[in-house]
């Protein structure tokens, strides 16, 4: 078993610092206005568990453990795939923060110790204490579910509720920073002079957070795909010079777009308003056409907006399938219509500014994973971003962020963004050790990012990238750098599956089977396996061609090839950055 990872020790990148810096102000200001709590003479132990694909869940656990340290507190903040089910029945007051992935999953560092845990043979837990903060985005359908599992779970194994599970939506800061500041005065001590929370170590040595993203300048903007391909990929560079942040390979930048004018204006039109209305936002009065420009998502329509539609348009179809609950139908209904297609298709929806508005989610940042490597490029940061770009419904329809990027900056505009850093999706520390990188489509970003950290490190191990994307004359991106890293012996292998060159689609999986022996001996040398791109479908088939190739390869039973899988994931040796 893994030693838990104490806070004192946790070595926080400079992104990350930033953002606690932000988000500490904030908790340090409602634990002093909270009372009710209980006097702790010793420092008691207080277990916080994390399950996170990207970062966020993690990030809060740390910050829920530098607040309960301010309380007096002895946090332990520890990975869920750092803990089986015995060391998890031997807590007696124990955090859960989660998020929930894929179509209501578990993310990946949580998904074992929630299957030990989920098991008939799990005791009963009537010592623990608990509360649990479940991460997600409602635009899902199971929304938070992990963390609800995981909330209903512990209290069927007669464990204690101390504090009711939060659930948080996308922009889930200050939900987050509430929650802390509730559950933690529940163990901890009041006394005012241990609230006071060194924020040595968390100093933030840049000003540019989460919280308040830096306006960078786009440098480069270039069509890496054929202007004649199916699909329109592009690189990005952006400049960081002079924000002191810095970002390591595997880390994501989250960009937040503007919406297009062209759009604000049709939707502005299709409610029948003016565009100079002046409303309340966040505080401040702005025109509506300024609040739909910068502070509203209306490409995709919010559940509440939907609903209001259907109900002021009468709209049979649509009434049909939100009273009966059919998501399948509003699905498939609500695919390719944008909330401009649901006004124009419903004419009859005229609405005032402030009732517009009041039905709009807030406009989110989009993360993309960062295809250049800090130590290579410490004041850019280059992205590969496939341009959302469809017709429907007769007109045509575009991404807010990567068209925001492709087609609205110019070299005077803020493109505003911050880091998300991915702790376990890093090139290993040894660089003897082999990896083996399977990024097709956009999913070969980060693997950019690794080769050019394993050239700037002169690291001796051996790298295999699968790549593949529709037709190798229009979408081989990056060939000549692909080609030159070969050329000096970077990169080991590379193996190509153009799904489109061909009558039978051929994927990165396949490719992956064909070379099954080999691979399955870097892995018995040692290698790490890195998946980046689709969540849904691609990465769900290469775990499965990885499962039956360390079968047939290592002539395991079904329950030895689990044993493997899982102990490549506990040793970080498994590790995905999918979407
Ligand atoms: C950790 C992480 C890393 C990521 N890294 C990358 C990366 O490196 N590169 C990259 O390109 N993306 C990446 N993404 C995805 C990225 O964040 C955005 O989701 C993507 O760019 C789309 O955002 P958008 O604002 O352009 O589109 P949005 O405005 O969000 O629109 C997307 C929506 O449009 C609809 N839609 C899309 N295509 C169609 C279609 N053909 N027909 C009908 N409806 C359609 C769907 O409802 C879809 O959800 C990453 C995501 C995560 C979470
Ligand atoms: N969850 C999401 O919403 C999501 C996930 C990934 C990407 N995207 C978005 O889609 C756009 C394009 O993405 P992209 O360039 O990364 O990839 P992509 O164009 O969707 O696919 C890249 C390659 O993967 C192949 N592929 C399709 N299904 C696969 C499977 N089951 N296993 C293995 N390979 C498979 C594709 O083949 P064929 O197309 O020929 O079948 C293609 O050759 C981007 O805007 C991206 O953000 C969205
Ligand atoms: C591919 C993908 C799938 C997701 N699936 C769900 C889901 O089913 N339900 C949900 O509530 N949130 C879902 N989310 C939202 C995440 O839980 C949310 O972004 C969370 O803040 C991520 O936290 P993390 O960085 O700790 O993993 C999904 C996000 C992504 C990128």
């Amino acid at each position: 078993m893994k030693t838990p990872q104490l806070l004192e020790n946790a070595p926080y990148s400079e992104t990350q610092r930033a953002w606690l810096g932000g988000f500490f102000s904030g908790i340090r200001t409602q634990l002093m206005q909270n009372t009710g709590a209980v006097n702790a003479t010793t420092a008691q132990t207080l277990h916080i568990l994390y399950g996170s694909q990207t970062g966020n869940a993690e990030a809060v656990a740390n910050d829920a453990a530098t607040a309960a340290k301010a309380y007096g507190l002895k946090p332990v903040v520890t990975s869920m795939d750092a803990i089986d089910s015995d060391a998890l029945a031997a807590m007696d007051t124990v955090l859960i923060v989660t998020s929930t992935y894929g179509e209501g999953e578990m993310p990946d560092n949580a998904q074992m110790l929630w299957e030990a845990v989920s098991a008939d043979s799990m005791p009963q837990l009537p010592n623990m204490k608990f509360s649990v903060l479940a991460l997600g985005d409602t635009g899902y359908d199971l929304f938070c579910k992990a963390g609800i599992e995981w909330d209903n779970r512990l209290a069927e194994l007669g464990a204690t509720r101390i504090y009711d599970r939060v659930d948080c939506d996308v922009a889930f800061e200050a939900a987050a920073e509430s929650w802390i500041s509730s559950v933690i005065p529940q163990w901890g001590s009041k006394d005012a002079a241990s609230m006071v929370v060194n924020t040595e170590t968390a100093a933030p040595k840049s000003q540019y957070s989460r919280k308040n993203p830096f306006p960078a300048k786009l440098l480069v903007n270039r069509l890496l795909t054929s202007t004649d391909s199916s699909k329109e990929t592009r690189h990005y560079e952006i400049s960081i010079a002079g924000s002191a942040l810095s970002y390591e390979a595997g880390d994501a930048l989250c960009v937040v777009p503007t919406n297009s004018p062209d759009l604000v204006a049709a939707i502005i039109n299709a409610i029948g308003c003016k565009g100079d209305e002046i409303e309340p936002v966040n505080g401040e009065a702005i025109s509506l056409q300024d609040a739909l420009r910068t502070q509203f998502e209306i490409k995709s329509p919010s559940k509440e907006l939907v609903q209001e539609i259907a109900t002021r348009s009468g709209n049979q179809e649509l009434n049909g399938l939100l009273s009966t609950g059919d998501k399948e139908g509003l699905a498939k209904y609500l695919w390719g219509r944008d909330t401009l297609d649901l006004l124009l298709q419903n004419p009859l929806c005229e609405f005032a500014a402030a009732e517009f508005i009041a039905l709009l989610k807030p406009l989110q940042h989009r993360a993309y994973s960062i295809s250049s490597s800090g130590k290579m490029h410490p004041d850019t940061v280059h992205l590969t971003i496939a341009s959302v770009r469809y017709d429907s419904f007769d007109r045509p329809h575009n991404g807010v962020c990567s068209t925001f990027l492709a087609d609205l900056v110019d070299a005077e505009t803020e493109v505003r963004c911050f880091f998300t850093p991915n702790k376990v999706f890093r090139v290993p520390k040894d660089n003897s050790l082999p990896i083996i990188m399977v990024g097709p489509g956009t999913g070969i970003a980060p693997f950019r990012a690794f080769l050019q950290e394993r050239l700037h490190r002169k690291a001796t191990g051996k790298n295999w990238l699968f790549f593949g994307d529709r037709n190798a004359v229009t979408d081989f991106i990056y060939r000549a750098e692909l080609e030159a890293m070969q050329a000096n012996g970077v990169l080991t292998r590379l193996d190509l599956a153009f799904s489109r060159d061909q009558a039978e689609k051929i994927y990165v999986q396949d490719k992956m089977r064909e070379h099954g022996a080999e691979l399955f001996a870097w892995l018995e040398q040692g290698g790490y396996f890195f998946v980046c791109g689709d969540a849904y479908h691609m990465a769900k088939d290469v775990d499965k061609a990885l499962l039956d190739i360390i079968a047939a390869h290592g002539q395991l039973s079904e329950q030895q090839v689990i044993d493997y899988v899982n102990q490549l994931k506990k040793d970080k040796r498994y590790v995905r950055d999918v979407y």
